[in-house]
């Protein structure tokens, strides 16, 4: 641990400007200084530094914070990283308090793996650009597949010789520990090199330290495999590791996308073609720890893949992890035979560009349109292609990108609107629940139950006068139907409640109820459902908050019968008849819609005020909120028709 004072001296030290000129191009403007924001793309500097004030502040993303927070914030550290950084640039010795032993010997043993990992990635450097066998073999090898030397220099590419043991003993010659040789899997057993006669490719992490390497076979061999790769070691785990994510960082983040691909010569083709934010997954499919990886920089990931399409539809099964990450995937597929490395050295850069761009398409389309085609005329074959699909969908964590895909999806299956709305539907609230139950069994081993234990009510906050124009009517109508017939049965095949299918259909918009009471009943009807509580009628009837009481009790007594005019003017499904048990699903559907609506609308005023203020201030960003302006207008026409309302 860094000692307080010495975190003080470098957040003493530390001048903004300085750290920030680091990264981005500043120019003085009066006493600020201004430049392209790093953190979003942008053509026009929106990017803010206050010397005098000691922070930054970007007008087009919101991002703010002092030096710490902006490294912090760029470099992805913590902030005991984001001090070290600090004191390293400004030359201070940080004084630290003892760690244990144990926690200094292991940081220790870390470091060496390091450093002899860098020793060997030297060594294959040299052999490559020093000897005569690595420049004419290796070094030849490269250039012919059309590798740059700045490019191989960047990635650390290198050359292992065709020796039993050159490096190994070159290595315990220099000093370097047998024992961690054979720890990183750089040398076998018996004290063999691991990489013999092999093109090398040091693999980074993300602060580029080296921390594995893989070899490629230089002559067609059917018997040995192309390449070879450091087998897991104490710094190497292949699942978490993306290549090229070191040099492709700054990239990602001011694309705003990640472009995957499998190769690690992928990676230097467009690399060295200039398209810089590309890692690849090295021939694995995507593990939960790499998709989290890419989530760090951006939210949108573009995959290459060969044109094979067979391997494409297996890849795509192993698609559901990233969309539930929340990832929005683009699909690309290459020309027949062409992986990104042969197809851009055939066709060139700028073709290249032009391909992938154009090309791009929806994960989610991609899928349905590849299916649908596949599916054609197949009454039994289609309907499992919509439960595949329902499946890839309820699986996006977002439920305004659900209903766009839907939409999207049904057009292109034929199939009603309606009948994938639904599916979706109780999907997702199957999903919740399974969820729910996952939750459950962790709480329970967790914690052993207390008899007599219950939840406790969340304090009750004094309701504040609401102008009446929000959103309350409708929220009123969900908090009903969640009193009145929150327990009943939703769907009765998947045992899905009403309450369920509500609460995981709105759980986006939780914070957001205009007002508070009803917000406070929504959140802890939610809890409750997390914690596997029933939410009934009685629990609200005896509800320790008198509010949410009283709420209850008018809710329930409250008889169904408002005037036409009521449901014109409000926006409002009120049935005049008492609710039979029947209309709970009819009811919660429509209440849902209309609530939905609602808030829908009012993303398109905010999203309105948004454009208005980028428009003034003359940034070129308000075209993505215009077109996000199109989509929420198309949703809420699709909605509004729907419940057979008139939008103006
Ligand atoms: N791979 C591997 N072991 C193999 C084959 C492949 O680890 N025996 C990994 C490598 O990371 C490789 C990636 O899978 O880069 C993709 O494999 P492939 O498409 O066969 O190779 P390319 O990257 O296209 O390599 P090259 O262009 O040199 O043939
Ligand atoms: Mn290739």
């Amino acid at each position: 641990m860094i000692k307080p004072k010495s975190v003080e001296e470098v957040i003493e030290t530390a001048r903004i400007e300085e750290v920030v000129q680091d990264f981005v191009n500043l120019k003085r403007r009066g006493v600020n200084m201004i430049g392209l924001c790093p953190f979003h793309a942008e053509k026009t500097p929106s990017f803010t530094v206050s010397p005098s004030k000691g922070f930054y502040k970007c007008f087009g993303c919101g991002k703010g914070g002092d030096a710490v927070n902006f490294i912090m914030e760029l470099e992805h550290m913590d902030f005991p990283e984001a001090i070290r950084y600090l004191a390293k640039k400004y030359g201070i010795q940080l004084e630290e308090t003892e760690v244990s032993q144990e926690v200094r010997e292991e940081q220790q043993y870390k470091e060496s793996l390091y450093l002899v990992n860098e020793y060997a990635k030297q060594y294959f450097q040299d052999q490559l650009f020093l000897t005569d066998v690595g420049k004419s073999v290796g070094l030849h090898y490269f250039k012919e597949r059309g590798f740059r030397e700045e490019v191989i220099k960047k990635f650390g590419l290198g050359f292992a010789p065709d020796k039993k043991d050159a490096f190994t003993l070159k290595a315990t010659h220099d000093g370097y520990n047998l024992d961690l040789l054979k720890k990183l899997g750089l040398t076998s057993q018996y004290g063999r090199d691991f990489f013999r006669n092999r093109v090398m490719f040091a693999i980074h992490n993300l602060s580029g330290k080296v921390i594995g390497f893989g070899g490629r076979i230089l002559v067609k061999d059917v018997k040995a495999p192309k390449y070879i790769n450091t087998p897991e070691t104490d710094i190497y785990n292949k699942s978490k590791v993306l290549y090229g994510a070191f040099f492709a960082k700054r990239g990602i983040r001011q694309e705003d996308e990640c472009i995957l691909v499998e190769g690690y010569t992928d990676v230097l083709s467009l690399h060295q073609a200039g398209i810089e934010n590309v890692v690849a997954s090295s021939g694995t499919s995507l593990t939960v720890e790499q998709i989290r990886l890419i989530k760090r920089y951006t939210e949108n990931i573009k995959i290459l893949y060969d044109g094979d399409l067979a391997g494409v539809k297996a890849a795509l099964r192993g698609m559901g992890m990233v969309l539930e990450q929340g990832l929005n995937v683009k699909i690309v597929l290459l020309p027949e035979g062409e992986d990104p490395d042969s197809y851009l050295q055939k066709v060139g850069t700028e073709a290249f560009r032009e391909y992938i761009t154009q090309e791009a398409k929806d994960f989610i389309m991609f899928q349905a349109g590849l299916l649908q085609e596949e599916a054609a005329g197949d009454p039994v074959k289609k309907a499992k292609l919509i439960k595949d699909i329902v499946d890839s969908i309820a699986k996006i964590p977002d439920p305004l990108k659900r209903s766009l895909y839907v939409r999207e999806c049904a057009r292109i299956m034929e199939v009603e609107e309606q009948l994938l709305v639904n599916e979706a539907n109780k999907v997702v609230a199957y999903n919740f629940k399974k969820g729910q139950q996952e939750k459950e069994r962790e709480r329970l081993k967790e914690e052993a139950p207390q008899p007599g234990d219950t939840f406790p009510a969340p304090p009750v906050q004094p309701r504040e006068k609401q102008p009446s124009a929000g959103d309350e009517f409708q929220e009123k109508d969900i908090i009903r139907i969640l009193i009145a017939g929150g327990e009943k049965v939703f769907d009765a095949e998947q045992n899905i409640s009403v309450a369920q299918y509500i609460l995981s259909n709105i759980e986006d918009v939780m914070d957001n109820f205009d007002n508070k009471l009803y917000g406070q009943v929504a959140r802890s009807c939610h809890e409750r459902l997390l914690a596997q509580e029933p939410v009934d009628t009685n629990y609200f009837l005896n509800h320790s908050g008198q509010e949410i009481r009283q709420l209850a009790i008018n809710l329930l007594s409250t008889p169904y019968e408002y005037s036409e005019n009521w449901e014109k003017r409000w926006d409002i499904f009120l049935s005049s008849q008492k609710m039979p048990d029947e209309n709970f699903v009819k009811d919660s559907t429509q209440a849902l819609k209309r609530f939905k609506l609602k808030k829908l609308n009012k993303m398109i005023r905010q999203n309105a005020e948004k454009i208005k203020k980028l428009f003034e201030e003359k940034s070129g960003d308000y075209m993505v909120y215009l077109k996000l302006d199109q989509k929420l207008k198309a949703m809420r026409n699709q909605l509004a028709e729907e419940l057979g309302t008139v939008v103006l």
